[in-house]
């Protein structure tokens, strides 16, 4: 339990990420030094500020930063892979300006440290899959993914070009229970959950043997903190460190959940998004994180499924 302030803010603090970032950071923090903001209207009488607030909006989001003058900086607002593909200018747009807005003034501003996303989607058809190295060849077809290699590339000049000291993780697909991901090609690892609860059956999106990395929320929230709390000194890796927990089929999610929804019936239709998970690695090599910071997932499938479906029968919030 840390008892000295620092003021915290998360952009983007709705979605799957900021929502359960905020729990973690407010177990840790006073609630006054956690600011919250989002498009989309937070919780009205919580325990932090939350401000409405468009991150492509300049002055409303230098207004934030003046006004707060936050110390850790925790930049979540973007979009993902599947909707990108269908706006790919809006997907460049808000993963690119709200990134490079949030760099400057946090120079401006002497923000201490930075957290920025990147994704497995920096991965191509011709990197390597299994596993995708921490620094092997990079080809991403996705604007989602182009986005995120390019960002990776601004953040490690930002902190050689200004000293800004910006930390990035490659998430793989992160399963959560609370908040639901939105548009993004992994997200069929959490559709299936709540359809083999409320129907006994889901028809997914990838076909059955495409094997992807993926990740608990819980883990992908402690190697969050893990990392912004590390010394500058520990983190050699300033373009994005590849972060792995386990690695599965839509085949192997479907048994495993069979083993405790018995009954359930798995179908596959594969859409557009098939293609896009075609081009991503199966696993990730993270041996940097594990080297620098101490990298160690806590969540293998089993144990995923087990807490997905439990704490879907009874939320707990
Ligand atoms: N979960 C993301 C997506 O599917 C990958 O970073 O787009």
């Amino acid at each position: 339990m840390s008892t000295t302030p620092t003021p915290t803010l998360i952009l983007g603090s709705e979605g799957q990420l900021g929502s359960e970032l905020r729990r973690a950071l407010l177990e840790q923090l006073p609630p006054e030094s956690v600011l919250c903001t989002d498009l989309r209207p937070g919780p009205q009488a919580g325990d932090s500020p939350f401000e409405l607030l468009d991150v492509l909006d300049e002055g409303a989001l230098r207004n934030v930063f003046e006004r707060y003058r936050p110390q850790r900086v925790y930049l979540l607002a973007a979009m993902l892979s599947a909707t990108g593909e269908a706006r790919p200018r809006d997907a460049w747009k808000l993963n690119m300006d709200g990134l490079l807005r949030v760099l400057d003034l946090s120079v401006e501003m002497g923000v201490d440290r930075v957290f920025w996303p990147s994704s497995i989607a920096v991965f191509g058809p011709d990197s390597p899959k299994d596993p995708a190295e921490q620094a092997g060849y990079m080809d991403p077809m996705t604007v989602y993914g182009i986005s995120k290699l390019s960002g990776e590339l601004w953040c490690r000049y930002y902190h050689s070009k200004h000293g800004l000291d910006v930390r990035s993780l490659r998430y793989p697909g992160i399963l959560s229970w609370r908040t639901p991901p939105g548009g993004g090609t992994t997200d069929y690892a959490v559709e299936i959950f709540h359809r083999a609860l409320d129907q006994g059956r889901y028809t997914g999106f990838l076909s059955a043997h495409t094997r992807l990395p993926m990740m608990y929320i819980d883990d992908a929230i402690r190697g969050t903190l893990e990392l912004m709390d590390a010394p500058a000194e520990q983190i050699t890796c300033r373009t994005s460190y590849n972060l792995g927990a386990m690695d599965f089929t839509p085949a192997e999610l479907a048994d495993s959940i069979q083993k405790m929804v018995p009954g359930f019936e798995m179908n596959y239709e594969p859409d557009f998004r098939q293609a896009i998970a075609d081009q991503w690695p199966q696993r990730v090599d993270d041996t940097l994180a594990r080297r620098d910071w101490g990298w160690a997932p806590r969540f293998d499938l089993e144990a995923t499924c087990r807490v997905m479906l439990e704490s879907l029968r009874e939320p707990s919030f």
